[in-house]
């Protein structure tokens, strides 16, 4: 099959503004993903071409690009999948939005981590170990309280898809939040409250619209929004 490539383009050294790179691709396989495309555009037509890519396999999540208008894995993101049946394909493919481009289609990540640093996303347990020596146990029904929210491979597509987030780059974000409710919920950690601190104040959770955008985008079908609304209640019965 036969597609045609649209990506955004940006060299901060060369342009003054953004602008589209059209390229055709013969022989595409319909089981093909967008990075194979991708791949084939920089190593076989224009090796300026800056993208982040590694694992090529859903894992490292560096990957994350606004396909044909929604955020997804270019890894993850099969082209039979974009237009079912059809020999001929026409794909868009932009940075995320609401981060700075550094170059073509790789954004500055650094303030996503540090709102995601903001939410202290580690283990917090200064209490001694059991004097058995054994792990810290947790039942399986407490584990499953926030089973769904370990899943986060920090690929950005949540944060980078809320219109809120568009809005203001101050709001900490679902990615921040999944990994806040990851460890509120733990019934080994010690550190809730600080991280309800971060989540509730003016740029935390109260920026959530409910868009749902956010829940769509993931590649790992965390359930985002209801994680969220999860740490709404919590904030607002003080009860985990
Ligand atoms: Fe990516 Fe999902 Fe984690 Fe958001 S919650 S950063 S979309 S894996
Ligand atoms: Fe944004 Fe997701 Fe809430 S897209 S508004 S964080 S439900
Ligand atoms: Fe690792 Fe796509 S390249 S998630």
């Amino acid at each position: 099959m036969q597609v045609n490539l649209r990506i955004r383009r940006f060299n901060p050294e060369k342009d003054k503004k953004a602008w589209w790179g059209e390229y055709t691709l013969q022989n595409v396989d319909p089981t093909d993903t967008v990075l194979d495309l991708l791949n084939r555009v920089k190593w076989e037509i224009d090796g300026t071409l800056a993208l982040r890519r590694s694992c090529a396999h859903g894992v490292c999540g560096s990957d994350a690009l606004r396909i044909n208008g929604a955020n997804a894995l270019a890894c993850k993101t099969l082209v039979q999948r974009l237009a079912p049946g059809s020999n001929r394909v026409k794909i868009q493919v932009e940075p995320i939005l609401g981060l700075r481009v550094i170059k073509d289609l790789i954004v500055d990540m650094e303030p996503f981590f540090d709102h995601y640093k903001s939410v202290l996303p580690y283990f917090i347990n200064d209490q001694p170990v059991p004097a058995d020596g054994r792990e810290r146990l947790q039942s399986p029904e407490d584990r499953a309280r926030f089973d769904d929210t370990t899943k986060c491979i920090l690929c950005a597509a949540c944060t980078t898809s809320c219109p809120s987030f568009w809005a203001n780059d101050r709001y900490v974000g679902p990615a921040a939040i999944v990994n806040a409710h990851r460890f509120i919920f733990d019934s080994r950690d010690t550190a809730a409250e600080e991280r309800l601190n971060v989540v509730g104040d003016t740029f935390g959770v109260w920026r959530c619209r409910t868009n749902f955008n956010c829940t769509n985008a993931c590649p790992r079908e965390i359930e985002i929004t209801k994680a969220i609304a999860e740490v709404k209640q919590v904030l607002v019965s003080g009860e985990i």
